[in-house]
């Protein structure tokens, strides 16, 4: 009787593993796919940055996104709005930027080039636990396609750490 025992609990136990293997499998295999923000432009529009050629720092180690000159815009969905006004994002909650090259025309006028990537931050707290509930993804221009592994999006979270107390945010949301 007690062997019987045993034995199914040794198979409960290795059927539950071979469920949680197959689980971290799906986990792994999921790791990169932070979905392309489609429709963002709908989205509220947040704020900008203009980043001037030359700048100091802003290429420095480990910044892994294309430290590069231009300009960014930043956008949240309905549920990343309720998160800037409260300070708490509910899963579902997405926050885009997109960055596009400066652009000087003949007369000195102009400014946007064309958009070089877009790059989002996804709000689930259970998929993403590893990085603060943060999906990170970078797109292409072209490409609906996240180029960030696991560790290159670990490498995100890292500098986004320091805004902890306000969700790992650093976007405030001006009313006006
Ligand atoms: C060197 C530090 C640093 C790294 C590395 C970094 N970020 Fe950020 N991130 C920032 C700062 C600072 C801002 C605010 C920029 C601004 O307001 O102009 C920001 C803003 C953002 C935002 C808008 C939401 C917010 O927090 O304001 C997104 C989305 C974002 N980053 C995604 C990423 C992704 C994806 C990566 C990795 C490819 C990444 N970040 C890596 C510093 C960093």
């Amino acid at each position: 009787m007690r062997y019987s025992a045993f034995v199914i609990t040794g198979i409960v136990a290795a059927a539950s593993l071979a469920f949680t293997l197959n689980q971290a499998s799906s986990v792994r295999a999921d790791d990169g796919a932070v979905a392309y923000p489609d429709g963002y432009r709908n989205w509220t529009f947040l704020h900008s940055s203009l980043v001037p050629a030359g700048a100091q720092g802003f290429s420095k180690s480990p910044c892994v996104k294309p430290c590069t000159n231009g300009i960014f815009y930043f956008y949240g969905n309905e549920l990343a709005m309720k998160g800037l006004r409260s300070g708490t994002y509910a899963d579902g909650a997405v926050i885009a930027e997109e960055l596009l090259e400066f652009r000087v025309g003949e007369k000195g006028n102009g400014g946007e080039g064309r958009r070089v990537l877009t790059a989002v931050m996804v709000k689930d707290s259970q998929r993403y636990a590893a990085t603060g509930g943060w999906g990170f993804g970078k797109f292409d221009e072209g490409s609906k396609v996240n180029t960030l592994d696991a560790k290159a999006q670990q490498g995100c979270f890292q500098c986004h750490i320091p805004r902890k107390a306000n969700g790992y945010v650093f976007t405030k949301y001006d009313e006006r």
